[in-house]
């Protein structure tokens, strides 16, 4: 499989074929989509099927605006390709028999084949080969859920190839295959991923939109790069290692996700923000415990993300109501939720402690560092510039966008427009 892609890699003899000339001889199948990043405020952690991706307890994440970040990918169908191919970033990821990436193309393929053979006079492309083209614009591994973006974008972007009438939802499922998280990135705005009970054909276990991002655009995120390094434990090894070792994961799982599920849905639906804070927060904190408890134990923080845990803490002391949440997944970036009116005021904070190499502009202006009135400096220390890498400033978004041709990642020919 690998041979084949490197062929095509290097392969530049144009096919006599383009359907977006009106002199074509042939049909191009093509289809480019782009997906969101989520960030977990009930965080997923544990399987109880591992090959289907079942998961041990229901989560519920924040989908962020592609105007920042985001996954593209173009997906096309042609006969001429020898082989499924996959590039990301630039480069071949093989597409192992059996592995994640095989599980979702042929899961698609399976659904375009019952299509045509439910509408007999749609083109039989579903035996095609498919030659998949996707880029992230932030860094892989990041620890902002690449994988998520990532998977989503190419269910999507196989779905609009086929023309498929699923939902979001039943995408979601197919999604999922390919990594948990990703499901919940099927949807814009708030989304939970419900556990489901079927552990046969995980047909219950999919993600569904809590609210629209319309119902609370006030909503915005502040990411804090710690480290943009491939992480050290990946999510899919840390909580196989937790499910095995772990009793307080079952204390969670049976007795703490239930509850604030039912609580933080509340929280949305009515917009407390308050109350969305404390148990976003606390969500966060259980989890990082779950992975201490975890033997041999798994730290995903740092000196850094423990730092802006006190920041905020003695932020939100200010105030009756939690003016900011903190929240973190498998690595050391910390995701601050706050409504519009403080954002400004929690970046001014952060710079504060973490003065950054380059200018940060929430707004339009230049944010300069400053301490709220009341708060105790002495909550942490002032750190050296590059402790925190970068501040990216983003809000709750939208789901997977279809994108033009012009937006396309394959040339002509079907090889990635970088490698051309
Ligand atoms: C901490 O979805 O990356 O971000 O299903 O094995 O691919 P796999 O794991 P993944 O785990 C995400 C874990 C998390 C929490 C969350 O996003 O809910």
């Amino acid at each position: 499989m690998l041979v084949r892609c490197a062929f095509i890699e290097t392969y530049k003899t144009p096919f006599y074929c383009n359907n977006f000339s009106s002199h074509s001889t042939m049909s191009i199948y093509q289809a480019t989509t782009s997906a969101p990043v989520n960030i977990a405020c009930i965080k997923y952690w544990g399987k109880r099927n591992e090959s289907l991706i079942l998961p041990t307890n229901s989560s519920l994440s924040v989908t962020l605006s592609q105007d920042n970040l985001r996954s593209t990918t173009t997906a096309r169908a042609d006969p001429s390709f020898t082989a499924d191919c996959l590039w990301l970033n630039g480069k071949v990821d093989p597409i192992k028999p059996g592995g994640r990436l095989h599980t979702c193309i042929s899961e698609m393929k399976r659904l375009r084949a019952a299509f045509e053979a439910a509408n007999p006079d749609q083109p039989k492309i579903a035996s095609f080969n498919v030659h998949i083209c996707s880029f992230n614009n932030f860094p892989t591994a990041a620890g902002l859920a690449s994988s998520a973006s990532g998977f989503a974008a190419l269910v999507y972007a196989l779905a609009k190839l086929y023309a498929l009438p699923q939902t979001p939802e039943e995408l979601s499922l197919i999604a999922r295959r390919g990594s948990g998280s990703a499901c919940r990135s099927l949807f814009g705005g708030f989304v939970a991923w419900d556990m489901g009970s079927d552990d046969v054909t995980g047909l219950d276990s999919k993600a569904r939109q809590v609210a629209p991002e319309s119902h609370w655009p006030e909503m915005e995120a502040l990411i804090c790069v710690v480290n943009d390094a491939k992480k050290g434990t990946s999510s899919t090894s840390g909580m196989q290692r937790t499910v095995v070792t772990s009793a307080l994961l079952q204390h969670r799982i049976g007795y703490v996700v239930p509850s604030r599920m039912a609580d933080i849905e509340s929280a949305i639906a009515d917009k407390r923000f308050g109350d969305f804070a404390e148990i976003t927060m606390r969500d966060s904190n259980q989890f990082h415990a779950v992975a201490l408890d975890t033997y041999p134990p798994i730290f995903y923080m740092n000196d850094v993300s423990r730092a802006i845990i006190a920041i905020i803490t003695e932020y939100n002391r200010l105030s009756d109501q939690p003016k900011a949440a903190y929240t973190y997944d498998a690595g050391p970036n910390a995701v601050i939720y706050a409504l519009t009116p403080n954002v400004r005021e929690i970046a001014q904070l952060i710079l504060y402690y973490f003065p950054q190499a380059e200018k940060i502009v929430i707004g339009g202006q230049e944010v300069e560092a400053a301490l709220p009135e009341g708060f105790n400096e002495a909550v942490a220390k002032r750190w050296e510039v590059g402790s925190v890498k970068g501040l990216i400033h983003t809000r709750v978004g939208d789901g997977p966008r279809v994108l033009s041709d012009s937006e396309a990642l394959l040339n002509a020919q079907g090889i990635p427009k970088v490698l051309a």
